[in-house]
């Protein structure tokens, strides 16, 4: 094992380099050495230069106020399905690739514990700033390595396991009922447009969910009188998610000179943390006073293995658990306004195990919905939360006939191919039908396995994936019980992309309630 301590971000890798590999018994599917020395040498890859991306990117350039998923289409236009896009003040370079030959190579070699490059401010805000509340945990997000690895083993026979986590689906349905009922006091009678910013009320739904999930804890932000604690976690969460990318993703100079904005980013960061520290405390004083019990919530259970583990996690997921799931559900209720065909087809589905619109949902009826499940994946072929995945080699590679050395950021850029007839036959079209297993659709399948990965690929893969198909197919199925949905914006909806790819602009539905 050799340690390489450039390249990445700020963590020293442990890489393997061809000679490690010769001399190990480790089981990585291995590329011959004839392989390596025919390919073409790192530096000969196309793309940009420094000083071009730069000119390019300032006002009058090509790729000025572009976002993210535009910039990736320009250069790709311009560079092939390979090409470098050199690191720019203090970031690291990265290599896009847009074959998916590639992609197999990169997750067939990713070993037990992969890297994928984490917000930078997580790991200094958690490791630096406030070492006394984290102990040396960055958390699933930030963390590399064994200490990945770690944390991993331990919240995966918690959060990924699907029965564990439906244990929680009865209180996830009521505050999909509640949304639903929430929705029906703002909606204009006749018109059935709803009075309200709607990304603002799914927002809200998604903090209700996930905080349930995390904290054992109904917040109340859709009362009258929500918890001012919630509230104000709630601000400094939406908050985080602006300034994360200010200081994560764009080009920064912080971790040079801290900026007054950026010593802002670190009282979100105080308040975030404060305040799901204090839930915690309330919630292991109210585990005391109860007594030695089974472990019923994902808190208790998270609680049982390590206090610190648990509030990271319980921190990553308020973090990782709005914006993602927001977006996607309101992905869903886009296609499926658009396609009344196939939200006929999902209402004869539910109506047939919710025979009225507040039968309960249970975990035995809601195991019967495979044209819902079907929604949700076409809707996430279509419009995943993010253009790619991301990986960090952890040994050399040849990619697309290059040599990518050990420690190379790849961004495999999956989402653009899997919006191509190539790899999925009328990929323009709403087809949930693609995804069902008895249907004669085979010729509408995936034409290749690495070019759907919505959630990731592998050990690293999402580890909220769970909880987050559980969230979206109760909202789902509580709306299309109880509304024919209708799109009216003038336009197509329009997506943002900035750490997540996020609806914007105009978000109009209408919502006719079904007699
Ligand atoms: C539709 C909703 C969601 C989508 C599409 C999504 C997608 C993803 C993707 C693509 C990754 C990277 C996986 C990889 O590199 O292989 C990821 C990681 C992660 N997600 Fe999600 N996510 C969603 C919801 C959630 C929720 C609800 C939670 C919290 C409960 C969550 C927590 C996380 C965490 C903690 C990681 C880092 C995992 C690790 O590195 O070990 N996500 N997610």
């Amino acid at each position: 094992m050799t340690v390489r301590p450039s390249r990445l971000d700020n963590h020293p890798i442990e890489v393997l380099t061809r000679e490690d590999i010769k001399s190990s018994s480790i089981p990585y599917a291995e590329q011959s050495d004839t392989e390596w020395s025919r390919a073409l040498p790192y530096n000969s890859l196309p793309g940009p230069s420094r000083l071009r991306l730069i000119k390019e990117v300032l006002p009058g350039g090509k790729y000025c106020n572009v976002n993210m998923m535009e910039l990736n289409r320009l250069l790709r236009e311009t560079y092939g399905d390979i090409y470098l896009v050199k690191g720019l003040f203090g970031r690291e370079d990265t290599v896009f690739t847009y074959n998916p030959h590639d992609f197999e190579i990169m997750f067939r070699n990713e070993g037990i514990w992969p890297h994928r490059v984490g917000l930078q401010t997580f790991n200094y805000y958690r490791k630096k700033k406030r070492p006394e509340v984290f102990h040396g945990i960055g958390g699933l997000v930030s963390e590399q390595g064994k200490a990945w690895g770690d944390i991993r083993s331990k919240v995966n026979p918690i959060m990924m396991k699907s029965q564990t986590i439906r244990e929680n689906l009865a209180q996830i349905d009521v505050i999909a009922q509640e949304f639903t009922k929430r929705l029906e006091s703002m909606r204009i009678v006749g018109d059935n447009h709803i009075k309200c910013n709607f990304l603002e009320e799914v927002q809200k739904w998604a903090f209700e969910s996930i905080s349930f999930i995390a904290l054992n804890k109904r917040m109340g932000l859709f009362g009258d009188n929500p918890d001012r604690k919630a509230l104000n976690l709630a601000e400094n969460m939406s908050l985080f998610f602006q300034l994360s990318y200010e200081f994560d993703v764009k080009p920064s100079v912080w971790p040079y000179v801290q900026t007054p904005a950026f010593k802002e980013f670190l009282i979100v960061y105080d308040n975030i943390t404060n305040i799901t520290l204090s839930y915690i405390e309330q919630e292991m004083s109210e585990l005391q006073r109860r007594g030695i019990q089974e472990a019923k919530s994902v808190l208790e259970k998270l609680l049982k293995i390590d206090k610190h583990i648990a509030l990271v996690m319980v921190m990553d997921m308020l973090m990782a658990g709005i914006d993602t799931t927001a977006s996607t559900s309101i992905s869903v209720l886009y296609m499926l306004a658009t396609n009344p065909e196939k939200q006929l087809r999902l209402r004869e589905e539910i109506c047939e195990l919710l025979p009225e619109p507040w039968s309960p949902l249970t975990t035995e009826n809601s195991k019967n919905m495979p044209y819902l499940r079907a929604c949700l994946k076409e809707s996430l072929r279509i419009m995943p939360i993010t253009p790619g995945n991301m990986r960090t080699t952890i040994k050399d590679l040849v990619l697309s006939g290059y040599q990518i050395p050990a420690g190379s950021n790849v961004l495999m850029g999956v989402m653009p191919l899997a919006n191509t007839d190539e790899y999925f036959p009328k990929s323009d079209k709403f087809l949930p039908e693609r995804w069902l297993k008895n249907e004669k659709s085979a010729e509408l399948k995936s034409k290749n396995a690495f070019v759907y990965a919505p959630f990731g690929m592998g050990p690293r893969t999402c580890i909220g994936k769970r909880v987050a198909e559980m969230e979206i197919e109760t909202l789902i199925t509580r709306l299309i019980r109880n509304y024919h949905i209708s799109w009216s914006g003038k336009e197509k909806l329009k997506y943002e992309s900035n750490i997540i790819t996020k609806p914007c602009g105009e978000i109009k539905f209408q919502f006719e309630p079904l007699r």
